[in-house]
């Protein structure tokens, strides 16, 4: 992983060798790329690459876009209409740790959530990204079956972690909760001392050698980058922290049962600066032995943290795709329009 001139991670794949046209999934894919593009995409030998990149590459209803080739995406989706989601094909070349499949969910009789289909690469950052209320953390809920807590919610589709069926029948969802380390916008450590909320995932499997939950406290602390700061004070209340040391505890809890993903919904947006750039190091640090997915309303955040963005709309998948590429040269006006701040 390389950081580039404008500060933003940029992955190792070489984005255009991996746009090659040989792709079967590329060859089949209609071009969904409208007269409405963006005119910084049209300039010399790169337009193939371009047009490949726009197609959309998977998603339910493969060419059922026609409606939208000729008027915004976003006026077509506000109008109820389907589209396909634009997906660079480095996100495909990348090991899937979370498949999400053809994912639709309902709050009562409201959809919410319409026809996703992503990929989350594993061993990678990967932030949402789009306006309030578009579905990010409905969306992030559902991987660790959080949405099941709500009692007007139906899905429809599939997700898979690491090649197993999230929603299916036979699941247990408290075993599939432990594979998974969520941290929530507010900081929300449990009222007990700082060594017991981080073994708190050990001692609910009925993990009693202290030398074990010793060694996990520290290391999980460790990993948390908040060690130094309390190894002195174990024994003291989680809530007796500042904010930003809560948060940090709140990760170091999330990764004592070293889980294969982490799910983050606006982990900074209550924390000052400071404590925010903390985290966003934090992060970093952890991409690589874990798989992040991050929802963030903050799209500098976005940038400086992780290597690929996924923006939605309305409950749809718009465009996703390497973060420098979304920043900087996105395939739709759509998503230009929304990362230069230009609606949302
Ligand atoms: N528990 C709920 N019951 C009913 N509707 C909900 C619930 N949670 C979220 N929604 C609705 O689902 C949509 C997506 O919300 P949400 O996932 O929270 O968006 P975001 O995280 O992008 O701001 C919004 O219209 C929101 O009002
Ligand atoms: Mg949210």
């Amino acid at each position: 992983m390389t950081t580039n001139h404008l500060g933003l991670r940029t992955p190792t794949t070489d984005p255009i060798n991996t746009v090659n046209g040989k792709d079967h999934r590329l060859q089949n894919a209609p071009s969904a790329r409208g007269p409405l593009a963006p005119n910084s995409l049209d300039s010399g030998s790169d337009i193939m690459t371009k047009q490949e990149i726009s197609s959309p590459v998977y998603g339910a209803g493969s060419g059922s876009s026609t409606a939208t080739s000729t008027a915004s995406r976003l006026d077509a989706i506000r109008a109820g209409q389907h589209h396909d989601a634009v997906i660079h094909p480095e996100v495909l070349q990348e090991e899937a740790v979370v498949s999400i499949r053809n994912f639709n969910l309902w709050y009562a009789a409201t959809q919410a959530l319409f026809n996703i289909d992503m990929t989350i690469p594993r061993g990678k950052v990967t932030a949402l990204i789009g306006p309030s209320g578009c579905g990010k953390s409905t969306l992030l809920r559902c991987v660790n079956r959080m949405n099941d807590l709500i009692d007007t919610v139906r899905i429809e589709g599939d997700m898979d972690l690491n090649g197993e069926s999230i929603f299916d029948v036979g699941v247990d969802v408290i075993e599939l909760r432990k594979r998974m380390g969520m941290v929530f916008q507010k900081p929300n450590p449990f009222p007990m001392s700082i060594f017991e909320n981080v073994v708190y995932p050990l001692r609910i499997d009925g993990e009693r050698n202290r030398a074990v939950l010793d060694e996990v406290c520290e290391r999980s602390l460790r990993g948390a980058a908040i060690w130094d700061e309390v190894k002195d004070r174990l024994h003291e209340n989680g809530l007796s922290l500042s904010g930003g040391q809560q948060q940090r505890l709140c990760i170091a809890r999330a990764i004592a049962s070293e889980p294969e993903v982490l799910l983050l919904d606006e982990p900074c947006s209550a924390l000052d600066p400071m404590a925010t750039g903390k985290i966003e190091d934090l992060i970093q640090d952890l991409a690589g032995d874990y798989s992040i997915l991050i929802v963030t309303h903050n799209m500098q955040q976005a940038g400086r943290i992780s290597d690929y963005t996924a923006f939605m709309y309305l409950g749809h998948l718009i465009e996703y795709g390497p973060t420098p590429e979304i920043f900087t040269k996105p395939v739709l006006q759509e998503t230009e329009a929304y990362v230069t701040g230009r609606f949302g």
